[in-house]
């Protein structure tokens, strides 16, 4: 039997725990509209959640076409209106009356198609010279997606990325192409939380409240421990509860290293699984990634690293400059450290959560937690 803990990419519905309430947010903004983001920290199940609502789209036939685009690689405008068009080729059929009108859209722009080395999967090379050139394909891409007779769905993933392009006012230009579009509603996601919640939510700035806000919070804790649960005894195996439990614990109910840890415990499970074999399989995933801990040492100061340590040993922080906590660690002072920690903000190695008004600090790698809580 396949392993049904899943730590890479969606795969399908029986695979993905829960997340019933924010499916049915986001269908409903989808049919009605209504412009989203999703935030969260990192590796909660973010990206699985866009790809969990095309699938409802698409098994429901829901009257929407759902396009999806991870923008992480791209490194300018020229290259965002390349995913971009790759994307909605892929997601469009060729045949269909709208795949034709794409493909002579497309055509008009002199484009080159080539052959992706690895997977085959097509993609357009767009020889766009000037910014100008590149904002009217945009403009023409968007548009050309307005006027089809479904409603669609652009879902953007990694979408802090814009920021790193050198093109000036990329938020702008965008905001007030999207401003015209009626028939085209849009997802956005990221995984730089900080990022994200400054382009939509600092006042200043171009998308500033444009969209509704879906924050994604770690899966409940029962509904987690029934999905796992159900995975082993449905292959034959079975668990103890406790050793649902110290997954649980041990992984702070994080999504992707819930998944990881229950992937590993299910490669090595040859009958009733215990907490001693779940032990034995952690052990083993911290062993394996000492390695790529130990390159974060080399990447920061003293300083930074004897935080993370701090923190990694509290679990949690929600007082960072307390004198109790600066103290126990001997951290130095409150200015040195909030200089450590929007680097390690920046980083994405240190989550900053705010709810109800209270910071909360903790490592975004729970394994890295472990790692560190268990080694120094
Ligand atoms: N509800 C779920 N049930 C089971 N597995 C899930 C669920 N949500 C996410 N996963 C899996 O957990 C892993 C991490 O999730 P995902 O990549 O969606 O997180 P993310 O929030 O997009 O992360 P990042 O911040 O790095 O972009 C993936 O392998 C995904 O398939
Ligand atoms: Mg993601």
């Amino acid at each position: 039997m396949d392993n049904p803990f899943i730590f890479r990419a969606y795969q399908a519905k029986e695979l993905f725990c829960d997340r019933q309430e924010e499916l049915k947010t986001l269908v409903t903004n989808t049919l009605s509209g209504v412009d989203t983001t999703l935030i969260a920290q990192r590796r909660i199940g973010k990206t699985g959640l866009i790809y969990r609502l095309i699938d409802e789209i698409n098994s429901e036939n829901l009257p929407i076409l759902p396009i999806y685009v991870d923008i992480f690689a791209t490194r300018s405008l020229e290259e965002f209106v390349k995913a971009l068009s790759t994307a909605i080729m892929n997601a469009i059929p060729e045949r269909s009356s709208i795949g034709k009108k794409f493909a002579k859209f497309i055509r008009s722009l002199r484009p080159l198609i080539t052959y992706d080395p690895l997977t085959s999967a097509p993609q357009i090379q767009l020889t766009l010279q000037s910014e100008d050139e590149q904002k009217q394909t945009l403009t023409g891409l968007l548009t050309f997606l307005d006027k089809h007779d479904k409603k669609i769905l652009l879902a953007i993933d990694e979408f802090q990325q814009i920021r790193e392009y050198p093109e000036n006012n990329v938020e702008a230009m965008l905001r007030t192409i999207i401003q015209t579009l009626n028939n085209v509603t849009f997802l956005y996601c990221g995984s730089k939380r900080h990022m994200m919640l400054d382009i939509f939510g600092g006042e200043r700035n171009p998308f500033y409240r444009s969209t509704a806000f879906v924050a994604l919070q770690k899966l409940d804790r029962d509904v987690y421990a029934e999905f796992i649960s159900k995975h082993f005894h449905d292959a034959g195996f079975g668990i103890d509860d406790t050793a649902v439990h110290y997954i649980l614990d041990w992984t702070r109910t994080h999504t992707y290293f819930t998944q990881r840890l229950s992937h590993t415990v299910f490669d090595m499970a040859r009958g009733k699984v215990d907490v001693a074999l779940v032990k034995q399989a952690a052990a083993q995933i911290l062993q394996s990634d000492a390695v790529v801990f130990g390159q974060y040492q080399q990447l920061l100061t003293a300083g930074q690293w004897n935080f993370l340590i701090a923190i990694a040993k509290e679990g949690e922080v929600s007082q960072i400059t307390s004198r109790q906590f600066l103290h126990k660690y001997h951290l130095g002072n409150p200015s040195s450290v909030s200089r450590i920690v929007s680097s390690l903000v920046e980083k994405n190695l240190l989550d900053e959560n705010v709810t109800d008004g209270k910071t909360i600090y903790s490592l975004n790698d729970v394994f890295l937690s472990r790692w560190l809580e268990e080694n120094y």
